[in-house]
């Protein structure tokens, strides 16, 4: 059985997740929090990196999963060159889904909602200037949105009001039709992002990068693995243990009862472990 780590630092890993367990509901997933050191979005690349590393090889040291998914934007833009440098597991990241959003606007005028880090990014820069040349971006990076999303799945009702506040640039831009959610966080909003947009008559597609992630998981299952997925499929009766692990105590009760009902059958604490002065990045 193939095991996926998705880790993120907080909930946004679940959007990840869900993507992986609709393409492929056989594969074990271990999701894990860095929620003692959320949220990433507002640190520098330093620290970031310095973080994300010493994360992932606990990951890799608890885990050994098959493939390392960097869940975060925010951390992909900086730390994945990093990462696929020292570890010996594939990774793959999410990064903002500029080129699918470029295909898709009719009118050239797309947003960009993402962490304030991620909007900031010399690397989201480029993937602009490389894909979305011809395009206007309307860029808001927001914390608060991360910390809503964070609340929903411990069962706070989420305040369109306020959302609808984080979300006004893109309301007022009349050309936009198009918004790229670049925060895997934004994804478990959608439901209420669109009831905004459809309150203020605005029609306006969304854009992730889930689905793309789970593609391209099963693309190095079946040819770097060389995983037989058919074979899987077939036996898709066989449950597989999905284990959610957080480097904090989480202190909600609702939010533990919601990763038992979308299939988490253990929960427990990451042991993090010290990196050796070798595998501490220097700037
Ligand atoms: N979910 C992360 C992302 O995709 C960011 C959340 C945070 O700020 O910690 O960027």
């Amino acid at each position: 059985m193939a095991k996926i780590a998705i880790y993120d630092s907080g909930v946004g890993g679940l959007s990840i997740y869900h993507e992986m367990k609709t393409a492929l509901p056989f594969v074990e997933c271990v999701f894990v929090s860095d929620n003692q050191a959320y949220p990433y979005g507002v640190k520098s690349e330093d620290q970031l990196l310095t973080r994300v590393m010493r994360v992932a090889e606990s990951i890799c040291d608890s885990y050994e999963p098959d493939i390392l998914i960097l869940a975060c934007n925010t951390a992909s833009t900086v730390c994945l060159p990093t990462l696929r440098e020292r570890l010996s597991v594939p990774v793959v990241g999410v990064v903002p889904a500029i080129k699918p959003a470029s295909e898709l606007t009719e009118t050239h005028v797309i947003g960009l909602l993402a962490t304030p880090a991620t909007v900031g990014r010399a690397y989201t820069d480029k993937l602009i200037s490389d894909f979305a040349e011809n395009c206007v971006v309307v860029k808001v990076g927001s914390k608060q949105l991360v910390d809503i999303a964070e609340g929903k799945l411990r069962g706070h009702t989420v305040c369109l009001n306020e959302l609808r506040a984080v979300l006004l640039p893109f309301i007022k831009e009349q050309e936009l039709d198009t918004l790229v959610l670049a925060c895997t966080h934004f994804p478990l909003l959608q439901k209420e992002i669109k009831r905004v947009f459809s309150k203020a008559n605005k029609a306006i597609a969304l854009v992730d990068s889930g689905h793309a992630i789970a593609k391209r998981v099963t693309d190095l299952l079946e040819n770097q693995l060389n995983i037989d997925l058919n074979e899987k499929f077939k036996s898709a009766s066989q449950k597989s243990l999905n284990i959610a692990s957080f480097t904090k105590k989480i202190e909600s009760d609702a939010f533990v009862a919601h990763l038992k009902n979308i299939g988490f059958g253990r929960i427990e604490r990451l042991n993090l472990i010290d990196l050796s002065p070798r595998q501490i990045v220097t700037p």
